[in-house]
């Protein structure tokens, strides 16, 4: 073993310490990280100092990366990278009634990235490059230990089921006008409720709030079940609130965890974090 786990939560989440990103590291310090990736679910790496292109380069040993859709959160500007900021270039804080921090509150939603999509996402790596003095934390929630800790009779409601999910979804819970006529057109993509790990088999929920219909049950009540879900999943003592450190970049499984973004004093404090995220390998039904 090179690499030193600590776990940081009971059920899941790890902080991983013995690599150097910038340095880079040996393949089978690679394969011990993809394990403990696919073993923990979230995994925090602290101290990496990394511009986009070392970012860029460590995400794709995970996968290829999808490319961002233009949209107010990244200037318009489609790219590997996402960026999460409240503070201009020069340095000035965006005032909170500007568009692009209004759809940034749409990440303080429980979702799982690109759940939209029908190929939906591998992994997140979210690099911390200024943070708050409090506040601004990045919240995961456990959905192995949420699907765990289902009872009997609603495992077998969900086993087999398919769930229609949308990125306007989330969107419309922060302001009507979020999502562009073209987005909004996009026809909803079907996703299994369950997904098991192809390497441990662990059981996961797959769900959020992109999540919205369910195939073969009627809108009230697929609602109220995905309703009941999210709460289920998202108790205390599923989560796992990290809270940042500059040159932390945490790494999650899109399949396994949910996650949610936490206020800050924004009118205050900078938060600037990038994002790049990694493909899946294929449709979940
Ligand atoms: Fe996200």
């Amino acid at each position: 073993m090179t690499l030193r786990i600590t776990k940081l939560h009971p059920l899941f989440a790890a902080r991983v310490e013995g690599i150097d990103i910038a340095r880079g590291f040996s393949d089978a310090a690679f394969a011990e990280l993809r394990a403990a990736f696919e073993e923990h679910s979230v995994i925090v790496l602290p101290g990496q100092a990394l511009d986009d292109d070392q970012q860029i380069d460590f995400s794709k040993r995970f996968g290829p990366l999808e490319m961002m859709l233009p949209h107010a959160g990244n200037n318009m500007n489609p790219g590997h990278i996402s960026r999460m900021y409240n503070a201009e270039e020069d340095g000035s804080i965006i005032p909170p009634e500007d568009r692009r921090m209004i759809y940034l509150t749409a990440n303080r939603i429980w979702h799982t990235d690109s759940s939209f999509k029908e190929v939906p996402s591998l992994c997140s790596l979210l690099h911390a490059r200024i943070v708050p003095p409090e506040g601004g934390e990045t919240e995961f929630a456990s959905m192995r230990a949420a699907y765990d800790a289902l009872d009997d009779e609603t495992r077998a409601l969900i086993a087999g089921k398919v769930a229609m999910h949308h990125a306007a979804r989330t969107r419309d819970m922060v302001a009507p006008d979020l999502v562009s006529p073209e987005r909004r057109a996009k026809p909803p993509v079907r996703h299994a409720m369950v997904r098991t790990n192809p390497v441990n088999a662990r059981k996961a929920l797959y769900t959020g709030g992109h999540a919205g219909k369910i195939e073969g049950m009627n809108d009230t009540e697929a609602e109220a079940l995905l309703n009941d879900l999210l709460d289920h999943a998202t108790q205390p003592q599923f989560t796992y609130a990290h809270k940042w450190q500059i040159g932390d970049i945490v790494i999650w499984d899109n399949r396994a965890v949910l996650h949610r973004g936490r206020p800050w004093n924004e009118t205050i404090h900078k938060r600037i974090l990038h994002r790049t995220t990694v493909a899946g390998d294929g449709p979940t039904v």
